[in-house]
């Protein structure tokens, strides 16, 4: 099946099995390996990809059902600056130790200040309630994500 879809910004056409899923064509047939497969199975988050600037997982999520839809990746920079803004402030603030997870957790708080910009720490704990971290305690993370929100909004960085 032929499936064309707007790859981090480029119009790009793939071959592919429509039920290939999409963290397999994206690691394996497109080299994008920033996307992490976890669980394989919808519940630890780092497979999240945006869709139409929205998070979804990419182990649930077949190639058929990226026709015609935007795909950003973690390798990817919307226009907005969501993801930039993002990764530097989860080095900034040391959010990562074995960074399993990050790309899924950077992916999914791209989501929820599109969404939903709360800058409260219970608002992003909530948001990001579907990624898991094996590493971290989590603080660090909404403390990124906290302050990224905040420079977004022209509030104060750490
Ligand atoms: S690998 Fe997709 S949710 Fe865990
Ligand atoms: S930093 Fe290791 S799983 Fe989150």
């Amino acid at each position: 099946m032929e499936i064309r879809f707007v790859l981090n910004g480029k119009e790009t056409q793939v071959s592919t099995a429509p039920d290939r899923r999409v963290v397999d064509l994206l690691r394996e047939d497109l080299g994008l390996t920033g996307t992490k497969e976890g669980c394989g199975s919808g519940e630890c988050g780092a497979c999240a990809v945006l869709v139409n600037g929205e998070s979804r997982l990419s182990c649930l999520m077949l190639a058929a059902q990226l026709d015609g839809k935007a795909l950003t990746t973690i390798e990817g920079a919307p226009e907005d600056g969501r993801l930039q803004a993002l990764q530097e402030a989860f080095v900034r603030c040391g959010a990562v130790q074995c960074g399993f997870c990050s790309p899924g957790m950077i992916i999914a708080a791209a989501d929820l200040l599109g969404a939903r910009p709360d800058t409260g720490r219970e608002a992003i704990r909530e948001g990001l309630s579907g990624n898991l971290c094996r590493c971290t305690g989590y603080a660090k993370i909404v403390d990124a994500v906290q302050a990224a929100f905040e420079k977004l909004q022209g509030g104060p960085t750490p």
